[in-house]
Order: C-alpha cells, then sequence, then structure tokens
C-alpha cells in the first residue's frame, strides 16, 4: 500500500499554506496555542529518489538548506526514517513568517512541511503522528520538544495539548475572535526566552495559572467572552519574558484601554498579540499598538487578522 502510495506520487507535486500560531495563548506555556488566518508560509514539496530532503529558500531569511540545520528538513528526514523507503523530498519553501517573531515560524517550517508531503502520499499518517515528526524541527529550534504551535498550524482553531509524551491533543471549540498582533522587529530566539525562566514556581502561583487555564478553555467552549478576558492573565511567564519586549506594559495598557479582551506575549516573543471581540476594536487595538511603537523609535509591523479553522491548507 505504501508502495503504491509512493509509485502515485512520483512526479506530482503538493503546495501548501502554513498558517502563524500564537503559542501559549498567555496563561497556557506550552500547552495551548491558535492558528492565525495571517501571515503564512508557502511550501511546494515532491518526492524524489535518494532519501534524503533537499531545499530550496525562495526568501530573504537565509536559513539553513542542510536538512539536518533546518527545520522542515529534520521534520521531512524524520518522516523518510518511518517511511522505510528509498524516497525522499524536494522542497521549496517561501517564509512569509519572519524567525524568531513569535508567531510560529519553525512551526510553520516543520507543519507544512510533513503535511504537504503526507497529502503527496495519499494521507498515510495521522495528525498524532504528523506533530511527533513536526516535534523534531521544535527541538531542533528551541532544544526542546514542545507542540503548542505545531499543533494549531496543522489542525487549526484553538488546541489543547493535555500531554506530549503520550501524545493528546484536544481541539478547543471557539467563538469568532479577532487576534491583533505587533510585531517589533528585533528577534528574541525561543531558546534565550526559555532559558531565563525560573525552574520551580510558587504553589500560590500555580494555582492562579490552572485557574486562568481552565478558565480560558471554559471561556472558549461557553463562548464566554468576559471569561476569556479575565482568564487571559499569565503569572509566571510574562513577568520574567516581557522585559525582553521593549514598551511591553504599555502595549498591553493601551490595548486594554481600546477594548481588547485580553493579550500577552505571542509565543516567546517578541511579538504581542491582543483578543477582541468584534473587527472594530481589533482595529482601534491596532491603533494603540501603533501609537506606542511610533513613540518607541524601534521598527514594527501591525497585522489584524482572525482565527484559521482550517490549519495547514493544500492549495494546489
Ligand atoms: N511554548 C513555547 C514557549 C512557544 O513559550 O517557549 C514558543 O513559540
Amino acid at each position: 500500500m505504501l508502495d503504491d502510495a509512493i509509485n502515485k506520487a512520483r512526479g506530482k507535486s503538493v503546495t501548501v499554506h502554513a498558517p502563524g500560531t500564537v503559542a501559549n495563548m498567555v496563561c497556557g506555556f506550552d500547552v495551548l496555542g491558535l492558528a492565525l488566518n495571517d501571515p503564512y508560509d508557502i511550501m511546494t514539496i515532491q518526492l524524489i529518489e535518494e532519501p534524503t530532503v533537499v531545499i530550496h529558500n525562495v526568501d530573504s531569511y537565509g536559513l539553513p538548506v542542510e536538512p539536518q540545520k533546518n527545520v522542515a528538513g529534520v521534520a521531512l528526514l524524520e518522516m523518510i526514517e518511518r517511511l522505510h523507503r528509498k524516497t525522499g523530498f524536494d522542497i521549496t519553501i517561501e517564509k512569509r513568517i519572519k524567525p524568531g517573531s513569535g508567531v510560529g515560524s519553525s512551526a510553520a517550517s516543520s507543519a507544512g512541511a510533513v503535511v504537504a508531503a503526507n497529502h503527496l502520499l495519499g494521507n498515510i499518517f495521522n495528525n498524532n503522528e504528523l506533530v511527533q515528526m513536526a516535534m523534531f524541527g521544535e527541538k531542533l529550534a528551541s532544544g526542546v520538544k514542545h507542540a503548542d504551535n505545531i499543533t494549531p498550524c496543522i489542525m487549526g482553531g484553538v488546541t489543547l495539548i493535555r500531554s506530549i509524551m503520550p501524545l493528546d491533543i484536544i481541539s478547543v471549540p471557539s467563538p469568532p475572535l479577532y487576534v491583533t498582533v505587533v510585531h517589533p522587529q528585533i528577534e528574541v530566539r525561543t531558546e534565550d526566552a526559555r532559558q531565563i525562566l525560573k525552574k520551580q514556581i510558587l504553589l500560590k502561583d500555580a494555582i492562579r495559572q490552572w485557574g486562568n487555564i481552565a478558565g480560558l478553555v471554559a471561556g472558549l467552549i461557553k463562548s464566554d467572552y468576559e471569561l476569556i478576558g479575565r482568564s487571559l492573565e499569565d503569572v509566571l511567564i510574562e513577568p520574567v519574558r516581557s522585559i525582553l519586549i521593549p514598551a511591553f506594559a504599555e502595549v498591553k495598557a493601551k490595548s486594554l484601554e481600546a477594548g481588547a479582551l485580553g493579550g500577552g506575549i505571542s509565543g516567546s516573543g517578541p511579538s504581542i498579540f491582543m483578543l477582541s471581540k468584534d473587527e472594530a476594536t481589533a482595529l482601534a487595538v491596532e491603533n494603540a499598538m501603533k501609537d506606542v511603537y511610533a513613540a518607541t523609535g524601534i521598527a514594527y509591523h501591525t497585522y489584524v487578522t482572525t482565527v484559521n479553522t482550517q490549519g495547514v491548507k493544500i492549495v494546489k
């Protein structure tokens, strides 16, 4: 059956859009994430005879083309390992999600690559297997396996990763949400942003945090925007990481004043995201973010988008 799938795939190509993602969703460090409709990476894949990965980058980020050093490369090498066949992949990657931005750039590469390859092979792997393979990319990018960007990237929507070993993924239904993001043009490496975290936490802080995680998940399921808003609080990670992000407190305060439900650091930063109930509020939040950043003199990009409910999209 696998040999048939490989024979059928020869000479064909698959192109995908792999979406950016917001990991953690403020309180859910390493366990919650949501997919965005914008930005996304574009990737095209085809089979080759040799069991290796050939990478072509068609963007200006200068990412490595050696498969062992590239997040899409290591995820595909893991797939080749699992295929046990004399076959490999040729992949062309156009990154539109800037590496080190905090909106899941590495996850888009590794998740997009495995979903595209899987589609080419007639979807022989299930979502859990795809997440496991894509996590090799996250391990390369940040030193640890985490699935809170990869899972929403593959499946769309909001996802809860209750455990990565064994993998236990839950899709969390969500009401319509607008997402406003400000991306200061500085790079924060996830690996560095993880190293500065405290290794131990106080029980009273843990209680507050798991109350918020439970509140956020319940708020999403019940479409209770007020509950979502008050659960978007992080007493563990944000106090440490926010020092890496210029004007973080001011962006947050002005966004809340503009009507945002809440928000915080996107993934490991430096991007900051805010959730809003409607587009007008999301645009007002964008203006508030622009006002704050214009005064800092730091270059920045902002965008307003919505939750991507589909995940990696096959476009051809
Ligand atoms: N949960 C990860 C972290 C996401 O915050 O380090 C990185 O995008």
